[in-house]
């Protein structure tokens, strides 16, 4: 997409954004991250790093302890209704109603996303555009395999048009053809100028396809890379050493002087 070189507004913004649980766990300490109209931020780290967390709080799941998750400007938690205008929500597993047919979730699902002028026609198009095949499109979700309901819910994405898109592991749990129909549509969303910020476990696929790469370890981005940074990288060795160094107090100055942005 031709987007102004000229210091376009973040989308998606994390200042600052801290997560203490009432059980004293700390998730995120001051992440700092932005995502511009049409970048895709990776989010890597292992289980327990703080990507869904992070998520949660852009979608007012949760309330950070301090700092702010913005969308499009606005303060998810402070003016929740308003943020979420701007922002679309695929998880790992898309819940919708089981007794719905696809096109039935897809009409209830958008309707309540705020947008009443679609026709049949028009999730048609967005249902066969995401590759469900036609025979499923009148077909109970209950009989749907994981990837046929990831596909729905990345069409009510989609159709909401919204100008951010979360993504908590979209591709966990589908088979490498459907991961990568999936990841071609992200980049698509992309290219056309949505701002992506996503959580994944897929080291491989990050690379190809994200703008920025951020290394997440205890809520602590402690790396963040971009496209050409990586290029010639082997990026799962990048991640285990930094993994390993913030693990490993010997390590850490190590990694803090060679390779910490
Ligand atoms: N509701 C909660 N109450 C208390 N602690 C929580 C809660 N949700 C998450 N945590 C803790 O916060 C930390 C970050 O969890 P989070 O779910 O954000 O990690 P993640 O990076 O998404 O991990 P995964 O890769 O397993 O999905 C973990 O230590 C987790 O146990
Ligand atoms: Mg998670």
């Amino acid at each position: 997409m031709t987007t102004e070189p000229i210091q376009a507004a973040p989308l998606l913004e994390a200042r600052n954004l801290t997560k203490v649980y009432e059980d004293g766990v700390k998730a995120l300490d001051n992440l700092n991250l932005k995502v511009l109209p049409g970048e895709i931020f990776a989010m890597l780290g292992g289980n327990g790093a703080g990507k869904t967390t992070t998520i949660n709080t852009f979608l007012d799941f949760i309330q950070p302890t301090s700092g702010s998750a913005l969308i499009n400007s606005i303060d998810a938690n402070q003016e929740p209704l308003e943020a979420k205008k701007y922002v679309s929500f695929v998880s790992e597993n898309v819940q919708l109603y089981p007794n719905f047919t696809a096109m039935q979730n897809v009409d209830f699902f958008v309707r309540l996303g705020g947008q009443s002028n679609y026709e049949r026609a028009d999730y048609e198009h967005a249902l066969i555009r995401v590759g469900l095949q036609r025979e499923a499109f009148d077909k109970k979700l209950k009989d749907f395999s994981k990837g046929m309901r990831q596909k729905c819910g990345i069409a009510i994405a989609i159709l909401k048009d919204a100008p951010a898109i979360l993504l908590d592991e979209p591709t966990s749990g589908l088979d490498p053809k459907a991961g990568k129909e999936f990841t071609r549509l992200v980049g698509e969303l992309r290219d056309e100028g949505k701002a992506i910020l996503m959580s994944t476990h897929d080291i491989f696929r990050a690379k190809e396809i994200a703008d920025y790469v951020g290394i997440l370890n205890n809520g602590v981005l402690v790396a963040q890379k971009t496209y050409e940074e990586l290029r010639g990288v082997n990026l799962e060795e990048l991640y285990v050493e930094y993994m390993a160094g913030y693990m490993d107090e010997t390590l850490e100055s190590a990694v803090l002087t060679n390779d910490l942005d």
